[in-house]
């Protein structure tokens, strides 16, 4: 009854809003509405031609410290008993305050939520290389928020991939600093054109899952600003992101939610930070020091009264009334602070619309089916523009080119094909996994059914584990289709490069036994024709490579990665992705230290500096199996005509790229800058890229602008970013490892 009278009120508070809000927006006001708007209590703060820092002020000092305490920690029911989400804090209907809901995550709304859209993975999305595409990925996913009754949506993810093992790699945007930024900038502006907060999550250095909730990451300033600090610098200063996540992680000794650097010098203090602070769920340790070390919302699964000196933070509610209460007696936090915290929680709310668009979570919106054809068709566009083509031996793919009256036999192979494998690939383990309800992803064995028969070529399905099998369907077969799996979660770090399928339960999912390496070797062996097709969240190694006839990384496509596959092999669509991280050739050559990874004593040292990932490959001079922003596409193209001119800030580079093909395609430009020598850079990094499409024989007179960043360099000593004068190379090509033009500039 409680729970139901409460819904009610939140609905006749939404319905008080609108009319309040009818009255203000409407000039004309009557007497009646003089007369309503005259008992309008929240009148102070609700007038939108106010600055949300105006309507913030007004709001907390119409606030008594109850009402600002109830803002700070999470309401009950909590987690997913609030009809499927992650969390709430629940309206104030007396102060025109909505419910704040929380839910999952960076490839669609999850979790224990039903009937919402699926989209790839944060790798996938990353892979694009598309910043127009992301952004528009970005504002579907807060869309189908917003019409589930949430208006926080815990996204993106942008941790670094610092190890290839790292199990939510699949959830973030790789591994370099740039991509990354460009990635999380381009979502959070999607997302956020809804009334939907995004959260950029975990802050931060949070590179591993194993010994996640203690582990203590030690690294040096300077990695931190260049490495693993830039995606979030990016997503407050040019996304506005209105929410940010601290992490389980310790950070230098604190842990990342009771940490003053991060959370104060740092996000505040440097960057300019005006949203909130919300913990990692169990993430909070302690009252006074998070709460002063610039933590404004606590936020937890359940709350278990365990007590407070629990070492993992779980339990004990730390910024609850009674803990803040006496915190606030003793002297331990100031009225100021609690103050700070409520402020920094509205002023988001106030800026991105959601006193105006209130939500109102209930049986209804959970039940509501959101998927539309339109974003199902742009989950498609991404899990096809996200894909990255790693081999095509003699122009393998696509199929139509090779016989375009059909009538092939096509051996489709590997669990992972069928309705019940391909389930658990639309996307990782653990909080940004869908429920899967109601079941409507399409495999690639449907997809692949649905596009042979249109052009009359036959389909063979095994599942292939045997082996056996799978070599006599390939065998037989005119062109073999043979999709593995690598189920990476959230919670768990990959034991090595295999190719473990995973079973998921809603969120909860864990990997299996399985012989899909053995599949792979068996059908490519069988059979040159082979497609090896590999839905995987992070790089995995490839014994079989060399017999394969061409390789496809669709990596967790969401729902509709059966039909953006089978468009790709017949050539309806191209593979437009690019490795967002290095592919290694083997364990052996991603090793690492174990003071390194995974730490010694609950302590990772990132003595690798600088050099993570493809860094590390050319300061090393090390050839991966595959490296960054490499992929194939079904044409081909060439670069010329490098211009790299000077800026006041920085520089422009301008270059001629050419289709040498005979079919219309899209190739990344990428722009890397080496620094001189004296820097102390690794040899090359990526500062600039753009995508485009050409047709046949078409070539266009690409600019790349880099800013002054490109050129910088932390300086610990200064505190501050700093351009070294000298002399810097340009590079431009098609990835990390082809780079046929070359300029330099000096700065
Ligand atoms: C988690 C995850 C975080 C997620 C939160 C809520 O443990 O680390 O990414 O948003 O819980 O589900």
């Amino acid at each position: 009854m409680k729970k139901r009278s409460r819904r009610l009120t939140a609905m006749a508070a939404a319905s008080t809003i609108t009319a309040s809000m009818l009255v203000a927006l409407s000039g004309g006001v009557s007497g009646t509405d003089r007369a309503a708007a005259a008992e309008d209590p929240c009148a102070a703060w609700m007038d939108p031609a106010d600055s949300p820092s105006e309507r913030a002020d007004a709001l907390v000092a119409a606030m008594d410290l109850d009402q600002k305490l109830h803002m700070v920690t999470f309401s009950n029911p909590s987690w997913f008993f609030y009809w499927g989400t992650a969390g709430h804090v629940s309206g104030q209907p007396e102060l025109c305050i909505p419910d704040l809901v929380l839910s999952d995550a960076g490839s669609g709304v999850a979790g224990f939520q039903i009937a919402t859209t699926t989209f790839p993975s944060g790798v996938v999305q990353a892979s694009t290389w598309d910043p127009r595409l992301q952004r528009r990925l970005g504002r579907a996913i807060g869309a189908e928020a917003h019409l589930k009754g949430i208006n926080v949506m815990l996204a993106p993810g942008m941790n670094i991939a610092r190890t290839p093992y790292l199990g939510r790699n699949f959830e973030y945007f790789g591994e370099d600093p740039f991509l990354a930024s460009r990635t999380a900038v381009s979502v959070i502006k999607g997302l956020q054109q809804n009334p939907v907060i995004a959260d950029a999550k975990h802050f931060a250095v949070n590179n591993q899952e194993t010994d996640r909730m203690t582990v203590d990451a030690r690294v040096d300033e300077r990695t931190m600003r260049e490495i693993y600090l830039p995606a979030f610098e990016a997503s407050v200063k040019e996304a506005r992101v209105g929410s940010v996540m601290c992490a389980y992680n310790r950070v230098n000794g604190p842990y990342a939610c009771e940490n003053p650097t991060l959370l104060t010098d740092v996000l505040r203090d440097d960057w300019g930070f005006d949203g909130f602070v919300v913990s990692d769920w169990g993430a909070v340790h302690s009252t006074a020091p998070s709460a002063n070390a610039g933590l404004d919302l606590e936020m937890h699964a359940v709350e278990i009264p365990l007590p407070e000196s629990s070492v993992t933070g779980t339990g004990g509610r730390f910024f609850g009334a009674d803990s803040m209460k006496a915190a606030l007696a003793a002297g331990e936090i100031t009225q100021q602070r609690i103050d700070d915290m409520v402020r920094n929680i509205v002023r988001p709310m106030f800026r991105l619309g959601l006193f105006e668009d209130p939500v109102a979570p209930g049986a209804e919106p959970f039940l509501r089916d959101v998927t539309t054809p339109e974003r199902l068709a742009l989950a498609r566009e991404v899990a096809a523009d996200g894909t990255v083509m790693l081999k095509n031996r003699d122009g393998l793919l696509p199929l139509d080119d090779a016989s375009p009256d059909g009538g092939r036999t096509i051996a489709v192979i590997g669990w992972a094909a069928n309705p019940i494998g391909a389930s658990n690939a639309t996307a990782g383990g653990g909080s940004s996994h869908g429920s899967g309800l109601p079941p409507r992803v399409v495999s690639p064995l449907q997809g692949i059914l649905a596009e042979a028969r249109d052009r009359g070529d036959r389909v063979v399905y095994v599942e292939g584990s045997a082996g056996v099998d799978a070599e006599l369907a390939a065998a037989a077969a005119d062109v073999v289709v043979v999709v593995a799996t690598d189920g990476a979660t959230e919670g768990s770090d990959r034991p090595d490069l295999g190719l473990r399928p995973s079973a998921c339960v809603a969120v909860f999912c864990t990997s299996l036994p399985s012989r899909q390496e053995e599949m792979i070797a068996a059908a490519t062996a069988a059979n040159p024709n082979t497609v090896v097709v590999l839905d995987i969240g992070g790089p995995v190694r490839m014994p079989w490579l060399d017999d394969a006839g061409a390789v496809l990384v669709p990596w967790y496509g969401g729902l509709e990665h059966g039909t953006a596959l089978a468009e790709i092999l017949y050539g309806e669509r191209e593979p437009g992705g690019r490795l967002p991280q290095t592919f290694p050739r083997d364990e052996e050559q991603a090793s690492f230290d174990p003071a390194a990874y995974p730490g010694v004593d609950d302590t990772a040292t990132y003595s690798e500096g600088l050099l993570v990932g493809y860094r590390w490959y050319d300061a090393m001079g090390e050839r991966p199996l595959f490296p960054f922003g490499f992929g194939l596409g079904y044409t081909t193209f060439d670069y010329s005509g490098l211009d790299v001119r000077r800026t006041r800030q920085g520089a422009v580079a301008r270059f001629t790229v050419r289709n040498t093909g005979d079919r219309a395609g899209s190739t990344v430009p990428q722009v890397y800058v080496s620094a001189p020598r004296a820097t102390g850079e690794p040899p090359r990094q990526l500062k600039g890229f753009t995508k485009v499409r050409l047709a046949p024989g078409d070539s266009r007179r690409v600019t790349v602008r880099l800013d002054r960043r490109a050129f910088a360099h932390w300086d610990v000593d200064a505190d501050r970013w700093v351009v070294s004068p000298g002399r810097y190379g340009v590079l431009v090509g098609p990835h990390s490892r082809d780079l046929p033009l070359s300029g330099t500039v000096r700065r």
